[in-house]
């Protein structure tokens, strides 16, 4: 169970632990009874992102460091929460001032952000420990006004932050352990257990993948023991003001196939559902928060083997749209399986499409390992992701799709081939991926190569599956508006 928060007018006099924050121009001059010398003694300067424990009271005090004054936004309180959440680990009850220098305007978007920062931090993936020592936390008292506004956001941030721990708990179960079946179990899951009756579920098991022609799936799949799912997972409210589709790459353990990844290549390849687990994180919130917005997930599951009848390099293969793909990279996979499930969220003919994939490496040598790349045919859509990105405190950033690279991908023997010229690798990815979303539909790309994983913990995001994009997307279909079709590039 993870942490529940009640909004309070004091700090509880039974609360184990206390937090008080102090930004960095105002040191010495927040209205706590603190001592200030000890406190600089020790180093503190109020830094987004400090803490230091002090004795006060006959109980434990975290002095959280908020930064300036100026600079104080959702995603500081965020990151100090989840900072606050790790050094309160021993202790189950907190009270919080955290929100004491927010205003009238802000105040529910910080409260958001603190429960959600203190979910987070609270995170650990402990299923495969013999002596597993999860936090302690399990109860926050955050002192702030009470009103039905701020009990909503306190409500959104435990829902937003609970479907990031699911998409985090898929993107950490080991390769082995978690198959397509597994995966596509956890789309049933959230269907089944949702308070919404608002869902629609399918799930296909090969023989349907055969007949429905997804020959991307089918090719990825050949070299694996394990048969592929193709999971639609459908929010359909009554009424509902427009229709998103999302595509996710769900290959849930990726070794390269024949064109096989060197071993450290493969360490982490079990979160190669990333893009997966993020549309199921952002499906489960949305029975949740119940947004008047159709959304439809489009995911695609296979691991990506190396068994004997495994697709070998030079083969061609048929995807659902007609097309036909030269695979000249086993390991170019994630593009072959998503183009089978841009085809179908096409049909559909949603709105706009949005998919999220950790499709390149090239991706983290452009943006390093914490931005994630965006792509896209049509400047409105592109930017109400990336206004998505800024309120959820995800960081995203655009980059071209240019003409001129497509013909990297003109191939000799079919009607494309799945890599492009040593360069721009996560470009050319892009440029495949178009050549399924159906003319006049606006469409997005989002490359998570990066941000989907995190060698060591740092603000919000602990060491391990990060559950990138789970909050984006609660952000854009809560605002959700049908982009003006005809204007895609
Ligand atoms: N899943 C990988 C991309 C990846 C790499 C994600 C590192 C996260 C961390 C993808 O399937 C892949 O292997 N891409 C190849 C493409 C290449 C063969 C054109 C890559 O990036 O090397
Ligand atoms: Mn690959
Ligand atoms: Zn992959």
């Amino acid at each position: 169970m993870p942490v529940t928060a009640t909004l309070v007018s004091s700090v509880p006099a039974r609360a184990e632990i206390v937090a008080l924050p102090v930004r960095s121009d105002r040191l010495g001059d927040e209205p706590y009874d603190l001592d200030w010398k000890l406190l600089k003694a020790l180093g503190f300067e109020g830094k987004d992102g400090q803490i230091q424990m002090v004795a006060a009271g006959g109980r434990p005090v975290a002095v959280v460091g908020m930064g300036t004054s100026a600079e104080l936004t959702p995603a500081v309180i965020r990151r100090a929460s989840a900072s606050l959440a790790r050094a309160a680990s021993g202790c189950g009850w907190l009270a919080s001032s955290l929100l004491d220098p927010a205003t009238e305007e802000n105040r529910s978007a910080f409260a958001q952000a603190h429960l959600e920062g203190l979910i987070l931090g609270s995170y650990g993936y402990h299923a495969h420990k013999s002596d597993p020592k999860p936090s302690k936390l399990k109860k926050v008292s955050m002192v702030a006004p009470a009103s039905s506004e701020m009990r909503e956001a306190v409500a959104k941030g435990r829902c937003v932050a609970e479907a990031v721990c699911v998409a985090r708990d898929l993107a950490n179960e080991p390769g082995g352990s978690l198959t397509p079946e597994k995966l596509a179990a956890a789309a049933r899951r959230i269907a089944e257990d949702g308070d919404g009756d608002g869902y629609k579920l399918e799930i296909w098991g090969k023989e349907k993948i055969n007949a429905e022609r997804l020959g991307g799936l089918l090719g990825v799949n050949r070299g694996s023991e394990q048969e592929p799912r193709f999971v639609r997972l459908e929010w359909d409210p009554p009424g509902a003001k427009g229709f998103l589709a999302l595509v996710g790459k769900g290959i849930t353990f990726d070794s390269g196939g024949l064109s096989i990844k060197p071993a450290t290549g493969m360490e982490t390849m079990k979160m190669d559902m990333s893009g997966a687990a993020a549309v199921l994180g952002a499906l489960k919130a949305a029975g949740t928060l119940k947004p008047s917005v159709r959304v439809a997930g489009f995911i695609p599951i296979t691991d990506n083997m190396t068994g004997g009848d495994a697709t070998r390099p030079g083969d061609v293969l048929r995807i659902r749209n007609g097309k036909t793909v030269e695979v000249l990279n086993t390991d170019a996979e994630g593009r072959l399986v998503l183009a089978d499930a841009l085809s179908l969220a096409s049909e559909a003919r949603p709105d706009a499409i949005l998919d999220l994939a950790t499709l390149t490496g090239a991706c983290m040598v452009a943006l390093g390992a914490k931005v994630a790349g965006l792509m896209g045919n049509h400047a409105d859509f592109i930017a109400a992701v990336q206004q998505a990105a800024e309120r959820s405190g995800e960081r995203v950033w655009n980059l071209p799709l240019p003409a001129d690279y497509r013909k990297q991908l003109d191939s000799e023997v079919a009607d494309i081939k799945n890599i492009g010229n040593r360069w721009g690798g996560t470009l050319t990815a892009g440029l495949f991926l178009a050549e399924f979303v159906a003319d006049g539909i606006p469409w997005a790309h989002l490359d998570i190569a990066g941000p989907a994983w995190c060698d060591s913990t740092d603000g919000e995001t602990s060491r391990g599956g990060t559950g990138f994009g789970v909050r984006l997307l609660v952000e854009l279909i809560s605002r959700f508006q049908p982009p003006g079709r005809g204007e895609c590039d």
